[in-house]
């Protein structure tokens, strides 16, 4: 099959077109003709191998030493199911399904699990804003859901919230009864606020000592706040919620147990199958909202990779591979 692939770390342009054998169908699996998928933060990363120090050593040897094990980039997915395993119950050939597929998707087919993150994209939706869904609803939802707890009439900051994941997780704070303010520039202002969010705060024109509510929870999904830094916005039991983080924010989040009041917690988004779903039903109560920013073809992923890369873009890159 086509794909992109990459057999080192490095730069966007390590990415190169290759021909791979089609995925093996297990007598699980579903076999999908990927039509979209997407780049994200985790792409670049991964690609680059940028990773705080601490997970250096760790990152090596899961992923690999001297070069990526698995050269294929990629996890979000949609497409048309074009064979299932005898096993499989809930999916057939000519299904459109979308979903997360944790060995790449940058690649003409994936063959996943029945039983991992996949389910039938809900009707109306195109493979675009399908594929476009996954990865920042997904982190969005576990980050809000799990780790912050968030609760009716909270007030959650968003930094970030017209990126990958800030898209979602504005529309997730909402949905979830919070008082949203997101932090975006000017130019992606009215479209956070449509997402939901009732306050804006542009991060280039604020004076971030003059502002003076004190948050439930600070969501920073592009590393502007340190704990230290944040705790004059935090309520007195606030949370702080970095998406990335390091040694520090972990030796924190341990002190929470030892200390009172406001806290640091940090984790790893996962991919269920039932929060798929769940995403699936609110896409198709238009709860939930795509957004996209630009669709590339596959054959120009390096400048997919170049783009997110920027870290200056409104939703997800879209990334298109078949028609
Ligand atoms: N821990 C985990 O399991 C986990 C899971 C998922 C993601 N993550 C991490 O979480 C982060 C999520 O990133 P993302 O993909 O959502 O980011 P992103 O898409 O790269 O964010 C870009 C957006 O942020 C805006 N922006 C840039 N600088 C800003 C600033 N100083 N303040 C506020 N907004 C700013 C940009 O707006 P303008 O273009 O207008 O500047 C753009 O819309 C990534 O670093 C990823 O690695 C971690």
């Amino acid at each position: 099959m086509k794909a992109m692939i990459h057999r080192r770390y490095g730069p966007p342009e390590v990415l190169q077109p290759a021909e791979l054998p089609d995925p093996v169908v297990g007598p699980a699996d579903v076999l999908v003709r990927v039509v979209a998928t997407s780049v994200t933060t985790a792409d670049w990363r991964l690609r680059a191998f940028d990773v705080p120090p601490i997970f250096w050593l760790p990152g090596r040897l899961v992923l690999g030493i001297f070069g990526p094990r698995n050269p294929l980039l990629g996890r979000d997915f949609a497409g048309e199911v074009v064979e299932v395993g005898p096993q499989v119950k809930g999916f057939r050939p000519g299904d459109c399904v979308f979903g997360s597929s944790a060995g790449g998707s940058n690649a003409e087919y994936v063959s996943l699990p029945e039983s991992s993150a996949i389910t039938h994209m809900p009707k109306g939706l195109t493979f675009d804003e399908a594929a476009a869904v996954p990865f920042g609803a997904l982190s969005a939802l576990v980050f809000l859901r799990d780790f912050a707890k968030l609760r009716r009439s909270q007030r959650v900051l968003i930094v970030g919230a017209s990126g990958g994941v800030g898209c979602y997780a504005v529309q997730f704070a909402r949905l979830m009864g919070a008082d949203v303010t997101g932090v975006c520039s000017k130019r992606n202002a009215d479209r956070v606020r449509a997402l939901g969010a009732t306050d804006i705060i542009d991060y280039e024109n604020v004076n971030w000592a003059m502002v003076t509510t004190r948050y439930d929870l600070i969501l920073d999904a592009i590393g502007h706040f340190t704990f230290a830094s944040s705790r004059r916005l935090l309520a007195p039991r606030g949370i702080f919620l970095p998406l990335n983080f390091g040694l520090k924010e972990m030796v924190q989040s341990m002190m929470n147990g030892v200390r009172a009041g406001q806290r640091v917690v940090v984790g790893m988004s996962g991919e269920q199958k039932a929060d798929l779903d769940y995403i699936a039903d609110l896409l198709t109560s238009k709860e939930l909202i795509p957004v996209i920013d630009r669709v590339y073809p596959l054959s120009d992923l390096v400048s997919a990779h170049r783009h997110v890369e920027t870290r200056h873009r409104l939703g997800a890159v879209v990334v298109r591979v078949a028609s």
